[in-house]
């Protein structure tokens, strides 16, 4: 099974300002919509949290501290699942992700919710595709394979 880490991130390297900020910076929650649609969504308990509206179309699973990452995916049953932050769960994941969908944007925050929020081991990226989400503002997701 495919495990997708997918996030927005800022040019250095934060996924939200603080736990309870609900991203409304990124531009391309339509591609989040499209790419998760019928999948598996893994998130962490902070980000459910701060979604506004169901992601309805999505099997959503919350995990909490106690949860096994390992337990969790071998319950799944699809061909890819979706692992949506945050920087806690994202990190808790890390050792499974065969994927990573990653849109930059165009902002420093100086201080914040990391992509990975534990130090995680270093991996090598292959990019496979490269979709554009506003290119006049230089925003586009890219999307690899972990080597
Ligand atoms: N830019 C993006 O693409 C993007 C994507 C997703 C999320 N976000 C943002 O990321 C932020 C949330 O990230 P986050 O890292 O704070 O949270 P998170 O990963 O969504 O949730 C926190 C997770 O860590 C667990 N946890 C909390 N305290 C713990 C502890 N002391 N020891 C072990 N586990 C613990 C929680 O379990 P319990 O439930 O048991 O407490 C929960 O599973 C939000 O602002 C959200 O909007 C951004």
């Amino acid at each position: 099974m495919d495990v997708i880490l997918i996030a927005a991130v800022t040019q250095d390297g934060f996924i939200a300002r603080h736990k309870s900020e609900t991203v409304t910076w990124s531009k391309d929650l339509h591609l989040f919509k499209e790419q998760t649609m019928g999948f598996p969504v893994i998130m962490g308990s902070n980000t459910f949290n701060c979604i506004q509206k169901a992601l309805t179309g999505r099997d959503i699973i919350v995990v909490h501290r106690n949860d096994n990452p390992g337990e969790i995916l071998k319950n799944l049953n699809s061909e890819k699942c979706f692992i949506a932050g945050g920087g806690k769960t994202n990190a808790r994941f890390f050792d499974y992700l065969t994927h990573a969908y990653l849109t930059p944007h165009p902002l420093i925050f100086g201080e914040g919710i990391p992509l990975f929020s534990d130090s995680v081991k270093e991996m090598e990226l292959v990019l496979e595709k490269k979709i554009p989400v506003l290119p006049d503002a230089g925003i586009d997701q890219y999307q690899y394979k972990i080597k």
